[in-house]
């Protein structure tokens, strides 16, 4: 099982579409996928319901993150993927969280409390996050493998990079075992190039820059079908199908395949 979390202290850069769209891609490939929606916007939440069905009344990561002993609460929503959804008061119940000891590492206590029954049931757990460096995205970042940071190109997009590698080298010292000394945050920080506008200035410049940085794994392009898949709240493969664009859009769908493969082959080894 791996643990893969979407990260970016900035917002609207494709965190929960990069998130929803792996998981969809791992569906097609019959993996297991957990997803968790550790923003209290509830994005990727509402990209799973419909007007037959909402998570209103079902268990959500507050009470995860409130009771770290508790059980197994995830919702199943599709064939292979299943959610912790998030709830509108997730602010509220982190602030009340700040005063605990280990407050960073409440999913962390969760994961290792459920840790055989996650492994039977899952090869995946996709966290998507908030665009912000508070404690629910610490906890996100503290029970990682991997964290996919997607950056825009902008004069931030740029900059934050240097903000992700800091905020979660910082983490890694602070949340640290008392007896071994070793940190508990273990994670590998990759980046996505996401919504690069053909032939831009901006975009131009943003591609040699991140020439500069390690750690890219893919660049996407800036893809209407990207939006309207979102907006149908449906994987983008299936969506191109659905609406005869399978082959207009070949080489964009082979792109986001040999990206999304990537995701799952990095810092393997
Ligand atoms: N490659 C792309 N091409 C076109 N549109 C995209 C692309 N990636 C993301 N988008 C669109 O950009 C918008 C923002 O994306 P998304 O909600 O995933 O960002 P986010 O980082 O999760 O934002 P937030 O910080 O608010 O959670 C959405 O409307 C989405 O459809
Ligand atoms: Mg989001």
């Amino acid at each position: 099982m791996q643990v893969i979390s979407f990260m970016a202290i900035k917002g609207g850069v494709g965190k929960t579409t990069m998130a929803f769209q792996f998981a969809k891609f791992l569906q097609t490939q019959d993996q297991k996928v957990l997803m968790i929606d550790l923003d209290a916007q509830k994005s990727l939440t509402g990209t799973f319901e419909n007007e037959h069905f909402n998570f209103s009344g079902k268990p959500t990561i507050a009470d995860v993150l409130e009771k770290p002993s508790s059980g197994l609460i995830e919702t199943q929503v599709q064939d292979n993927i299943a959610i912790i959804p998030s709830t509108s008061n997730l602010e509220e119940v982190a602030d009340r969280l700040a005063s605990k000891p280990n407050r960073e590492l409440l999913l962390f206590m969760w994961f290792v409390k459920n840790a055989q029954e996650l492994n039977q049931k899952y090869d995946y757990i996709i966290i998507d996050l908030p665009p912000a460096w508070n404690l629910l995205s610490k906890n996100g970042v503290a029970v990682a493998d991997k964290i996919i940071s997607p950056m825009e190109p902008s004069r931030f997009g740029y900059e934050s990079h240097t903000k992700v590698l800091q905020s979660v080298g910082t983490l890694q010292d602070e949340v640290v075992d008392p007896v071994s000394g070793k940190s508990y945050i273990t994670a590998n920080v990759f980046f996505l190039g996401n919504r690069i506008k053909h032939n831009t200035n901006s975009s131009h410049e943003f591609l040699s820059a991140l020439k500069h940085i390690d750690n890219v794994i893919g660049v996407i392009p800036e893809k209407e079908l990207v939006n309207a898949s979102m907006l149908a709240k449906e994987g983008i493969l299936e969506y191109a199908t659905q609406n005869d664009k399978l082959h207009e859009q070949e080489p964009f769908l082979k792109l986001l395949s040999d990206v999304f493969s990537e995701i799952q082959k990095q810092g393997n080894d």
